[in-house]
C-alpha cells in the first residue's frame, strides 16, 4: 500500500480522528450518583491528564448541593479509582466544574443549565441516569432550546425491551440528529473487545476456517466473583440479561460473527452487525437458564420473593450461510468462582480419526481462545506428539498478549470519542432494536431462576444446555495465561 492510501486507511478506523465540531462544554445529567463516581470523574480525570478536556463541565442532578460538594465528590472518586498523580490536571478539571441542581421534570432546572453552559455553542449532554429518566431529560432540552448543534450521550441499557427502546429511540431523534446520539456500551471501548475486529480482519488465516465447516461451537463466559455491590434496586429492574447480555455479550457475538465489512470505516462495521443480530432466531425458553445466587433476596433493595436471574446461560443460533447449525453458548452471572471474560471458539475434529487420542476421546478438540479480561490474550490449541514410540500427545497453545497495556480506559476513549463527534465504538439504534427482539421472547416467558453456590459457576442446568455439543470451559482465577 502507498504511503497515502496506509495513512488514509487508518485515518478510516481511527476513533481520534480530528474533528472541528468537538463539544464545547460535557453537561453530566445525575452526576452525583454512582455510575458518575465509580467511571465518570475518573474518566474526565484521565482526559485532562491527557489535555482532552478544557471545556466547562456542567454536572446536573437532583440535590441540591454545592460546587464545593461536588469538588470533593469529584476528588474522592479520583482519589478512589487510583493515585492522584497529576495535581495541577486535577486543579484545572475542578475549576472547569459547574454545578445545577433541580428536578429533570422543572423547565426552571432547564433554563439554569442554560445559564450554566453560558456561550457553549456545542454541548455533549451525557445522561448517567436511570433509563425512565431518559425521556424526561431529553424532551427538557428540547424544550428549552438546548439541542441545536448538540450530542447526546446515553447509558445502557438503551430500554428494556424492544418496545421501550423504540420508544425512546423516537424520542432522542425527535430532538437529536441521528449522528448526534451516542449509546454507549462501555465494552466497546475496551481493547481486548477492539482487538476482536483487528484479530479477524487484519489477518487472512482465520477466515477459511472461520464458519460451519471447521467451527463446532462458540461459548463466551463473563464471570464476576462479586454480587450486585448494593446494587440491588437497579438489578431488580434490570437482571443479568438485560445488564449484560443484550449488550456487552451480544456486541462479542456481533464482532466474532460479522461478515468481513465492505468498506473501511466504521458504517460498514455497523452495517455488518446488525446483519449478525437479524439472522439470530428469536430465543425460546429452553434456549436459556437462569439461576440467582443464595443470599441475592436479602440484599438491600430486593424482593424478598424476587426471580431475577443474577445468573444466565444461553443458546444461540445465528441462521446466516456462514453460522447455520453451530450453536453460540453465552453465559454470565455474578457471585461466580472467579472474575473473568473469555471466548473459547471450539474446531470441529479432523475428518479422519487416525490416532486413538484424538479428540472428543483425548480432551478438548482445538480451538481458538481470546480472553477478554483481566487481561487480553489470544491463544489457538493443537496437539502436539509427546515424545517417545508412541503417536499420542497433548493439546497445547500458541499464546499471544499485547505487550504494552493502554492505561486509556473505555470511559475516556468513549467520552472523548463523544465529544469529537466520533461514532464508530457506539451502537447504532438498529442494532440496539435488533438485539432486543431477539431476546424479547424470553423477557416475560422463561424458566424460574434456579439458586446457585456463591462461588460456584452457576447452577448445574447450564451444564445441561451446553452438553449436546461441549462443556463450559471455566477461565481460570490466574490471568488467563496459556494452558
Ligand atoms: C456493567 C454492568 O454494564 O458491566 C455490571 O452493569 C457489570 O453489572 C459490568 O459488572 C461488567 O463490566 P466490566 O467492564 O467490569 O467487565
Amino acid at each position: 500500500m502507498q504511503e497515502g492510501a496506509a495513512a488514509q486507511a487508518v485515518k478510516a478506523f481511527d476513533h481520534k480522528a480530528a474533528n472541528p465540531k468537538t463539544a464545547d462544554a460535557l453537561v453530566i445529567f445525575g452526576v452525583t450518583g454512582d455510575l458518575a463516581h465509580k467511571m465518570v470523574f475518573p474518566a474526565l480525570y484521565a482526559m485532562a491528564k491527557r489535555g482532552n478536556l478544557s471545556v466547562p463541565v456542567v454536572g446536573v442532578a437532583g440535590s441540591k448541593w454545592t460546587l464545593a460538594q461536588l469538588r470533593e465528590r469529584a476528588t474522592d472518586s479520583i482519589k478512589q479509582a487510583g493515585a492522584i498523580d497529576d495535581q495541577v490536571a486535577l486543579d484545572r478539571l475542578l475549576a472547569q466544574l459547574r454545578y445545577v441542581g433541580g428536578d429533570y421534570n422543572d423547565p426552571a432546572t432547564f433554563k439554569a443549565l442554560k445559564q450554566a453552559i453560558g456561550k457553549s455553542a456545542r454541548p455533549a449532554y451525557y445522561l448517567a441516569i436511570p433509563p425512565a429518566l431518559f425521556g424526561p431529560v431529553i424532551k427538557g432540552l428540547g424544550a428549552a432550546g438546548l439541542v441545536d448543534q448538540a450530542r447526546v450521550i446515553v447509558e445502557k441499557p438503551f430500554g428494556r425491551d424492544l418496545a421501550s427502546a423504540r420508544e425512546l429511540n423516537d424520542v432522542a431523534r425527535s430532538v437529536f440528529a441521528d449522528d448526534s446520539i451516542f449509546r454507549i456500551d462501555h465494552y466497546l471501548g475496551k481493547e481486548a473487545i477492539m482487538n476482536l475486529l483487528y484479530f479477524r480482519f487484519a489477518n487472512s488465516f482465520l477466515e477459511p476456517i472461520w464458519n460451519r465447516n471447521y467451527i463446532a461451537s462458540v461459548q463466551i463466559t463473563l464471570a464476576e466473583d462479586f454480587g450486585v455491590k448494593g446494587r440491588g434496586a437497579f438489578y431488580e429492574s434490570a437482571g443479568c440479561l438485560r445488564d449484560v447480555i443484550q449488550n456487552h455479550l451480544f456486541q462479542v457475538v456481533a464482532l466474532l460473527a460479522m461478515e468481513p465489512p465492505a468498506y473501511q470505516g466504521f458504517g460498514g462495521v455497523h452495517t455488518e452487525k446488525v446483519k449478525v443480530f437479524q439472522a439470530m432466531s428469536p430465543l425460546g425458553p429452553d434456549d436459556m437458564v437462569r439461576g440467582q445466587y443464595i443470599g441475592y433476596r436479602s440484599e438491600p433493595g430486593v424482593a424478598q420473593d424476587s426471580d431475577v436471574e443474577t445468573f444466565c446461560a444461553l443458546r444461540l443460533q445465528i441462521n446466516s450461510w456462514r453460522w447455520a447449525g453451530v450453536p453460540w453458548y453465552l453465559r454470565s452471572g455474578k457471585c461466580l468462582a472467579t472474575t473473568a471474560a473469555e471466548i473459547l471458539v471450539e474446531l470441529k475434529p479432523p475428518p479422519q480419526r487416525l490416532f486413538d487420542d484424538a479428540a472428543p476421546l483425548g480432551g478438548r478438540p482445538n480451538y481458538v481462545r481470546f480472553r477478554l479480561s483481566p487481561h487480553s490474550a489470544t491463544a489457538f490449541a493443537a496437539r502436539v506428539k509427546r515424545a517417545g514410540q508412541n503417536f499420542i500427545g497433548d493439546q497445547r497453545e500458541f499464546y499471544l498478549q499485547e505487550g504494552q497495556k493502554s492505561d486509556e480506559r473505555p470511559y475516556e476513549r468513549l467520552l472523548t470519542d463523544a465529544m469529537a463527534g466520533n461514532g464508530g465504538l457506539f451502537t447504532r439504534e438498529d442494532a440496539v432494536e435488533a438485539a432486543w427482539a431477539v431476546v424479547g421472547p424470553v423477557l416475560t416467558n422463561c424458566h424460574p431462576a434456579i439458586p446457585y453456590e456463591q462461588g460456584s459457576w452457576g447452577p448445574q442446568e447450564a451444564d445441561a444446555l451446553i452438553a449436546p455439543t461441549s462443556q463450559w470451559c471455566n477461565p481460570d482465577t490466574d490471568d488467563g495465561s496459556p494452558r
